[in-house]
């Protein structure tokens, strides 16, 4: 089922899901848990970082018992890349903050055998207990994590195929389509599916359609993001411009 709720500003939104994150970490780590948290890169989620970030620094919130699992990283790049999501989460939030360096997963776009390197994610997504929390933004072809229409409900962490309307709306942090790598890891929506809670990030006018899909359509692989209505506890969080066409 997807809950929504609208939020006044991206800010506040922000707060409201750090704050959130917060307690269920503080929460675990005071019965000795690590609290296993999957994370999304792009434009979206940057303003909960900065408030993860002023958590760490200003009330001393610690994330030392936290295992992260980024959802996806661009096939051919490396840690090195400027537009890698390595590199992304670095600078965005992992220099910021004390998750442990051994706790930090993202998949390597540079596997060489990548069926192999997804297998390996999976399977230390189940050694970790699975995934408490997970992060996800939402792409205008309807996907999570990179999962491009047709993604079916139970596929597992894949080697993809990016949509070219994801490449070209990407392409503004290349500065150049042609840099735009054609393909890339994800998990897979069933991985996604286990998660125990889901927050789906929206802001904007751009994103109001595909939103309006996820959360009306009969789900389908035509739009990966409405397999999320058939998630126990999923929350779409969303500022006026996103959710300006779910009204009935
Ligand atoms: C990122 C990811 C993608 C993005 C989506 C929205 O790790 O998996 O699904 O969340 O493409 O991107 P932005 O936030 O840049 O609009």
């Amino acid at each position: 089922m997807i809950t929504t709720r609208l939020h006044p500003d991206k800010r506040t939104a922000a707060q409201a899901i750090a704050r959130e994150m917060a307690e269920l970490i503080v929460l675990r780590s005071k019965s000795g848990k690590p609290t296993v948290l999957g994370l999304a890169t792009g434009s979206t989620p940057l303003p909960l970082y900065a408030e993860l970030i002023r958590l760490r620094r200003e009330e001393g919130l610690s994330f030392r018992s936290v295992i992260t699992f980024n959802l996806d990283e661009y096939e051919g790049l490396g840690p090195e890349h400027p537009q890698s999501y390595r590199r992304f989460m670095e600078e965005n939030f992992f220099a910021h903050v004390d998750v442990p360096k051994e706790s930090i997963h993202i998949p390597d776009g540079l596997a060489r055998d990548a069926a192999r390197a997804c297998a390996d994610y999976e399977a230390s997504i189940r050694a970790a207990g699975g995934i408490d929390l997970q992060i996800l933004g939402i792409g205008r072809t309807g996907h999570i994590g990179f999962n491009e229409p047709p993604s079916s409900a139970d596929s597992r962490t894949r080697r993809v195929h990016l949509d070219e309307l994801t490449r070209r709306d990407n392409s503004v942090f290349f500065g150049d389509l042609a840099q735009v790598p054609h393909g890339a890891l994800t998990m897979g929506v069933a991985t996604i599916l286990e998660a125990r809670r889901v927050e789906l990030i929206a802001f904007g006018e751009g994103k109001a359609e595909i939103v309006r899909r996820a959360v009306r359509e009969t789900p389908s692989a035509a739009c990966p993001a409405t397999w999320l209505q058939r998630h126990p506890r999923c929350t779409f969080h969303l500022d006026a411009p996103a959710a300006s066409r779910l009204q009935p």
